[in-house]
């Protein structure tokens, strides 16, 4: 693994755009499940209650979501950055990062110091929450704290429509804005790191593909094989955290620069 390790940090030195494109396999060592790992978030909710179409057809079904929805953001709430973020951050202070594409609601790229122009949630965010009818935005906590104090399904201050965290659920469109960004980016850049995947979801999944076809080099550091390790140049199948942690003190002597 050392000599694919040493190999990846010399890419990500003589790279002039990198991109990372993370999964929840990111932030598993932070004390946040996964979904489809065994004991991960598919073997304790069935993702049928987390679709859309379900929140949005019954009080019901809105009240089973935010049940479930808030025992998940507990761990998030309380989770710091692991080594693999902490090194993405680092990625972005030596200048070697263009972006970081997650699929990831956690906002632990925010927290490990990520600039937020840097980061792009294709999924959303489960930081905040917004009304699906008039769209007014508010602080997760602030509605944490009505779920705690009673309120079984909160509703919009200001025009009644029905609160959801802002996240993407399955059924509902993505971003625009992020998504194209995000193709743009993943078209345009030379090196394309995948970092914690299974590579299932489309429309993300199509993103590594997307930069291989544009002549970018792919790697994917992931426990689990995935769809696209044919197609990678780079398979590292470790841990995220130590893995990039020791990407990372390579680059930083390719470019000279003292241990942290
Ligand atoms: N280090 C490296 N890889 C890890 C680690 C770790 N510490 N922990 C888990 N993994 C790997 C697993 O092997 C798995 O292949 O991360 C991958 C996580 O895959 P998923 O659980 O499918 O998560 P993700 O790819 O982010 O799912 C995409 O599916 O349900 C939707 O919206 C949800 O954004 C999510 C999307």
């Amino acid at each position: 693994m050392m000599k694919q390790i040493e190999q990846v940090a010399r890419w990500i030195t003589q790279a002039k755009r990198v991109v990372v494109f993370g999964g929840a396999g990111l932030s598993t060592e932070s004390g946040i499940p996964d979904f489809r790992s065994p004991g991960g978030v598919w073997d304790k909710y069935d993702p049928e209650d987390f679709y859309y179409q379900k929140f949005i057809s019954s009080e019901a079904s809105r009240e089973k979501y935010w049940q479930m929805a808030t025992e998940m953001y507990e761990p998030m709430k309380k989770a710091q950055p692991n080594p693999a973020h902490l090194a993405i951050a680092e990625l972005e202070k030596l200048g070697k990062l263009d972006c970081v594409i997650t699929q990831n609601i956690d906002g632990l790229h925010h927290k490990a110091g990520n600039s937020e122009e840097k980061i792009i949630e294709l999924h959303g965010t489960a930081m905040h929450v917004t009304c699906l009818n008039c769209k007014k935005r508010y602080d997760r906590d602030q509605i944490q704290k009505r779920i705690r104090s009673g309120i079984k399904v909160p509703y919009c201050d200001d025009c009644g429509g029905p609160l959801k965290p802002a996240t993407i659920s399955f059924g509902q469109s993505m971003p625009e804005r992020e998504t194209e960004e995000a193709y743009h980016r993943s078209s345009s850049c030379d090196l394309f790191i995948v970092i914690g995947s299974s590579l299932v979801v489309q429309p993300a999944a199509s993103m590594p593909l997307v930069a291989k076809r544009n002549g970018a080099k792919l790697v994917i550091i992931n426990r689990d094989p995935t769809p696209y390790d044919d197609l990678a140049d780079m398979v590292i199948h470790g841990q995220a955290g130590l893995t990039m942690a020791a990407i990372l003190d390579l680059v930083r002597e390719g470019l000279g620069i003292a241990g942290r």
